[in-house]
């Protein structure tokens, strides 16, 4: 098997998602075996992943049969029918599911096969609904700085972050807005928390009259935001985003494409702020990454004015992605991994606090089994830190066995949910190693 795998030449057949070549032309592992939280490469090393597969979908752990054995018995029943003026099973006992166990309020459910294409739809779906209520002229879109939504066509409209994922496909579709994220370790509208009184939350009335309330169809956020790092926004900030939208009659997408199915110590983290979103877009932890399915969900005022919605995937609604996703959801309830993922997730903030005597380590946080640990290389003024040295930090890190990578300036933590408070004891020495090493390397340490 090894040595068949060696034979095989990464370069020249094979593209490689976001890998630059030079990264390629380093040595790129091959992940052959995965076993609860830990993978192997194929020569045999074997790593904690603290990253659920690098996108973080895996909640349920590797080598689940379970969630194979729900795909093959799937495939052998009916393996593929068009969404399209047909309904199946499997779909169908999804949404009720899901109709279950989301926010009140979120009743309807599409799936997609992916995280970008829940976005996609959830914004056709927000303009489907304008369109028909008579309200034509709503096309934009307003998303924060920072942000990320997934790649595609209207979603990459509201990615707000820099870098060329986002400027290599311009122009894009006209509409995009943008607002401040809520980053408190370095507010971007260099206040604090809460003499600021929501500043980057209240900029989003700005931001509408400037751009004309009646043009404007959703306001897009994740409840906990990827892009600094796991960042979690204080308690008023979602209030005052869900009234500013009721006051302007925009649609508020929740995308729990992240944080949806446990990852946040919730089964979706809107319940930390009890918040009540118009749509909501989920993947990832939906199937634990064992198949693609991405879900929209939304509430019947959404959906009641849409005569047909414009819109179809092959794979739309796909019966076996669903089945797997079933029998995932039956795994994170009856293995407790959601209540698994906060109590695991306070061990491994616990000893992640540990490491703040390091002078790098700026800001240690996490919700739930989503943690990060945001870097400078001056605690007081909070001067971030180079990338080159964080990035040196994940291979020392890779070497010792374990995997990280990192979001913004900050390491970030996203285990499989089943991680155990043996598997925190050996990360934790490892990573103080690591940081160890870089700053000597630095020159930080007096
Ligand atoms: C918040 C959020 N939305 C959407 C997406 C896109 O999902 P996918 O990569 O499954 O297309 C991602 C992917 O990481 C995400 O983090």
């Amino acid at each position: 098997m090894t040595e068949s795998i060696k034979k095989l030449d990464v370069h020249s057949r094979l593209m490689l998602h976001r890998t630059a070549r030079k990264d390629v032309a380093g040595g790129i592992s091959v992940i052959v075996k995965g076993e609860g939280v830990r993978v192997f490469d194929e020569n045999g090393a074997s790593y904690i992943d603290l990253e659920a597969g690098g996108t973080r979908p895996v909640h349920a752990g590797y080598g689940r049969t379970e969630l194979a054995r729900a795909g093959y018995d799937q495939m052998c029943e009916m393996a593929y029918f068009t969404p399209m003026g047909f309904a199946n099973v499997p779909a169908m006992k999804l949404a009720d599911k899901l109709a279950d166990i989301t926010p009140p309020g979120i009743d309807r459910f599409i799936f997609e096969c992916d995280g970008s294409e829940a976005v996609e739809t959830a914004m056709k779906l927000a303009k489907h609904y304008h369109y028909y209520r008579g309200d034509k002229g709503r096309f934009k879109v307003v998303s924060r700085r920072g942000a990320y939504h997934g790649v595609n066509g209207i979603g990459v409209r509201a990615l707000g972050i820099v870098m060329p994922m986002r400027q290599l496909m311009e122009p894009l579709a006209p509409g995009a807005a943008f607002i401040e994220s809520p980053y408190c370790y370095r507010c971007r509208h260099n206040l604090s928390y809460p003499a600021c009184d929501l500043a980057c939350a209240r900029e989003l009335e700005r931001v509408i009259e400037f751009e004309g309330p009646e043009q404007i169809s959703i306001f897009i956020g994740e409840p906990i935001q990827q892009g600094f790092g796991a960042y979690r926004p204080p308690p008023e900030y979602w209030p005052v985003i869900r009234e500013i939208c009721d006051r302007y009659s925009i649609l508020l997408v929740i995308d729990e494409v992240i944080c949806g199915f446990g990852r946040t110590g919730r089964m979706f983290a809107t319940e930390h702020f009890d918040l009540r979103p118009d749509l909501m877009t989920m993947a990832k932890g939906l199937t634990s990454g064992y198949l693609p399915l991405g879900a929209v969900g939304c509430t019947d005022a959404v959906v009641e004015p849409v005569e047909l919605l414009n819109h179809l995937h092959t794979y739309g609604n796909h019966p076996v992605s669903c089945a797997v996703a079933l029998k995932n959801l039956e795994i994170l309830e009856n293995e407790e991994l959601i209540e698994n993922s906060a109590t695991m997730g306070r061990y491994f903030l616990d000893g992640l606090n540990t490491l703040g005597h390091h002078p790098s380590v700026g800001e240690v946080r996490g919700t739930g089994l989503w943690l990060a640990i945001d870097f400078t290389v001056d605690k007081k003024s909070r001067t971030p830190f180079p990338l080159q040295n964080l990035m040196s930090i994940i291979a020392r890190a890779k070497r010792k066995g374990i995997l990280v990578k990192t979001m913004g300036m900050a390491l970030e933590f996203a285990p499989p949910l089943t991680i155990s408070t043996e598997d925190i004891d050996e990360v934790i020495p490892i990573l103080d190693a690591c940081i160890h090493e870089e700053e000597k390397a630095m020159g930080l340490l007096k």
